[in-house]
């Protein structure tokens, strides 16, 4: 066995986020962990990685009790670690985040030369040679953030590198380049730990399954490809699995359009697109990211300033490029990178969530907290908020709950077109049922949803109504019941339009 943690415990103030928890992970084996948010995934391996000191517990490593007081006495053993918030500088290069930590490899010019063809050639091995190792990291995607982060672990000699929601930023083609290197990885006798809630990817590349459930094993040693789906989230949830997605109307929404795009469209990024979203209906828009999503819903929101065409609200078209008017007319957007956008993480969850909302909890100047926390705490069951305490800050919940936050505010917002960029993005199988299941009954109360995922059984699931875009173009348009995967992966990589 490379690694066996036996007995862990670690807690935090008022919450046991790990209690007797035991793991063991073989040389070469994809050893996945699957869990609901909140269920202690991350505190694990932060354990492993020396991040976090357990309370209690042994780790074994390569059949030697050791001891991991800090960061890089793991990595000196072997283990790196891919963390579900990155943990790069953003102002400082690409190359100097590889080798941040090898301090000498980055000192004096010749060895700032030497770091950067270093730096090359492992980007040019995740497939990414076009990094450029002087870019200052601020400046690239999310995936191009996940990329570096890979090519810091591969720096060191590793036996073991886990990985913490690696896919949640990429696209297809992207994960798919992620297994092939873990393929690779695992063929030289490296381990790798995996935590995804897409179980998908665990039956693609995962040797054997832990599930954790409230900071306990609730299952070990569950075959990864042959474990029934149902089986899985009965040991995540503790219940039966359900069918994830809400029943359509019946009917296509006839209602006049509260939205309307006439041409709209921004030089370079996305052509000239017409748009209608009605009350009533769930549109979503399929593509590979880079394909203009993202920049058509900011362009809707007025956070861009379209180079042609126009946005209207009731036949009123907004003012070009602002915000503030696209928000008066009630347009509402959950952005994709909800962390670093949205979340003021040192104050409570209660906070955040209404935070967009502070004046109709106050009269005469006053703050009503009680108003305040009940219209959070209703938004924050509905979305099963774990722990359920919104007075705790943000910054206290995992990762998953994080994200239930920033979209619980956007819920309690009253928007009447809410534009939602990736809104399962980090979440579990059972929030995620919950979280479709109030986007619908939103959409079903005469909101107008725009819905962007990357995940095309979401956007096939959930939408009404399907775009299909490719390299800003929609190619395609239809109703969701009458496309499967298959074809919008045809449309979105060929794109002959129809
Ligand atoms: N720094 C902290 N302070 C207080 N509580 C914490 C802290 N970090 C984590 N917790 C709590 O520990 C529990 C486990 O959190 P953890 O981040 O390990 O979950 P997770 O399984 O990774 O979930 P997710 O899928 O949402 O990322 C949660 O209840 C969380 O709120
Ligand atoms: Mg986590």
């Amino acid at each position: 066995m490379l690694l066996t943690m036996s007995g862990i415990t670690k807690t935090f103030p008022g919450v046991r986020a790990l209690d007797w928890v035991d793991l063991d992970v073989e040389e070469g084996e994809v050893h996945c962990l699957l869990g609901q948010n909140g269920a202690g995934k991350s505190t694990l391996i932060k354990v492993l990685a020396g991040a976090h000191q357990p309370d209690s517990g042994e780790i074994t490593w390569q059949g030697r009790p050791v001891r991991l007081p800090t960061p890089v006495a793991a990595m000196r053993l072997g283990i790196a670690t891919i963390y579900q918030e990155l943990d790069l500088v953003e102002h400082m290069s690409v190359a100097e985040n590889i080798f941040l930590g090898h301090e000498v490899a980055t000192r004096g010019l010749v060895r700032r030369r030497a770091a950067q063809e270093r730096a090359a050639e492992l980007l040019g091995r995740l497939g990414h040679g076009g990094i450029d190792p002087r870019t200052p990291v601020g400046r690239l995607s999310a995936a191009g953030a996940q990329v570096v982060s890979m090519a810091r672990a591969l720096s060191h000699e590793v036996r073991l590198i886990v990985m913490d929601e690696p896919s949640a930023a990429l696209d297809p083609d992207e994960v798919d380049n992620l297994f092939r290197i873990v393929g690779d990885l695992t063929a030289d006798g490296v381990a790798v730990v995996y935590i995804s809630h897409r179980l998908e990817e665990i039956r693609r590349i995962g040797d054997r399954v832990s599930v954790l459930k409230d900071g306990r094993v609730a299952a070990r040693d569950l075959p990864a490809r042959t474990t029934p789906t149902e089986q899985l989230v009965a040991r995540m949830t503790g219940r039966e699995g359900r069918s994830a997605f809400p029943e359509r109307p019946a009917a296509p929404a006839t209602a006049a359009p509260v939205l309307t795009a006439e041409g709209l469209a921004r030089e370079g990024e996305f052509e000239p697109l017409d748009l209608r979203l009605r009350p009533g209906e769930i549109t979503g828009l399929a593509g590979l990211v880079g394909s203009g999503r993202s920049e058509i819903l900011e362009t809707l929101y007025g956070a861009r300033r379209p180079t042609a065409g126009r946005v209207l609200v009731d036949g009123r078209p907004l003012r070009p490029g602002s915000i503030a008017s696209a928000v008066r007319a009630g347009i509402g957007l959950a952005p994709e990178e909800r962390k670093s956008q949205a979340l003021l993480m040192l104050e409570s969850v209660t906070r955040n969530v209404s935070l967009s909302s502070l004046p109709r909890f106050s009269r005469a100047g006053w703050l009503d907290r009680s108003r305040e926390g009940g219209a959070a705490r209703r938004h924050t069951r509905d979305l099963a908020l774990h722990p359920d305490d919104p007075e705790r800050p943000v910054r206290t919940f995992s990762g998953g709950n994080q994200q239930k936050a920033v979209l619980a505010r956007w819920l309690l917002r009253g928007c009447r077109v809410l534009l939602l960029d990736e809104p399962t993005r980090g979440v579990d199988v059972g929030a995620r049922a919950e979280l479709y299941a109030v986007i619908r009954r939103l959409a079903d109360e005469g909101v107008c949803v725009l819905l962007v995922s990357s995940e095309l059984p979401e956007v096939l699931g959930l939408a009404d109504r399907v775009l299909v875009l490719r390299e800003g173009r929609v190619v395609h348009t239809a109703p969701a019941r009458e496309l499967d995967e298959h074809r919008v992966l045809d449309l979105v990589m060929e794109g002959s339009p129809t």
